[in-house]
């Protein structure tokens, strides 16, 4: 089993992913309230890339969801904030959502067998059904607009790190993820709320946010892409 890392949705062309397990990472903050939210009793999360289809949805019955630029759509019920979808009004319930680069990243990603969500949150979890089976990885970052950033990339590390005595990791961007982490695991918040990101959220005033996308193994769960809806099997 090999591990590779794709930096940003914009190298993914360099990527076969249709015999791979892509793993869609965006700590700050898509994968975070996926996992939050999943993990807390939403019956199901869909991924859109853009505002109308997220409309479309949320005018057959779905609780629409998402951002851009950081900043709720004042039509949405719900922002991007773990906190929100956490709420027990929505256990049970079907969200729409899109983001600036976390569902582009998924809509990317959806020729490959099978599609999983990554964060923190979930670290372990993810770990574990890595390990159970025997495709080559690819882990697969949000970035920001296009570009590398810290976070995901240090969730990538944390991974690889997790599967270092089952998989092979080669490159050189898997090899830079995993000393990136091993070089800051020993405080995620820290280095994750250095993060251009983390800059750019302060200015909407959500510091709890980046301090929970930080923490680690609070949801036993791995969402799946089944069809066009995230769930947990
Ligand atoms: C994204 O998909 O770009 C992010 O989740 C942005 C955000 O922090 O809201």
């Amino acid at each position: 089993m090999q591990i590779d890392v794709c930096y940003t949705p914009d190298l993914i062309h360099q990527f076969d992913v249709t015999d791979k397990t892509v793993v869609v990472i965006d700590i700050l903050r898509a994968t975070s309230c996926m996992v939050a939210g999943l993990g807390s009793g939403v019956k199901s999360i869909t991924p859109v890339a853009t505002v109308e289809e997220c409309e479309a949805l949320g005018e057959a019955g779905y609780i629409m969801a998402g951002e851009r630029g950081g900043k709720k759509l004042e039509q949405f019920q719900l922002g991007n904030s773990p906190f929100e979808y956490m709420q027990p009004e929505f256990k049970g319930t079907k969200i729409a959502t899109t983001t600036t680069n976390g569902t582009r990243a998924l809509e990317l990603a959806k020729e490959a067998p099978e599609v999983i969500v990554g964060a923190f949150l979930n670290l372990k979890a993810v770990v574990e059904h890595l390990s159970k089976q025997s495709r080559d990885i690819l882990l697969l970052c949000a970035g920001w607009k296009g570009k590398y950033n810290l976070e995901d990339s240090l969730f990538a590390g944390a991974v690889i790190d997790g599967l270092k005595k089952q998989a092979s990791f080669d490159t050189d961007a898997s090899i830079a993820a995993f000393y990136l982490y091993e070089s800051m695991c020993k405080d995620i918040y820290y280095y994750i709320s250095r993060s251009n990101h983390a800059s750019r959220l302060s200015k909407f005033g959500i510091l709890k946010d980046i301090e929970y996308c930080s923490k680690v193994d609070e949801f036993d769960i791995v969402p799946v892409l089944q069809g066009k809806e995230l769930v947990v099997k």
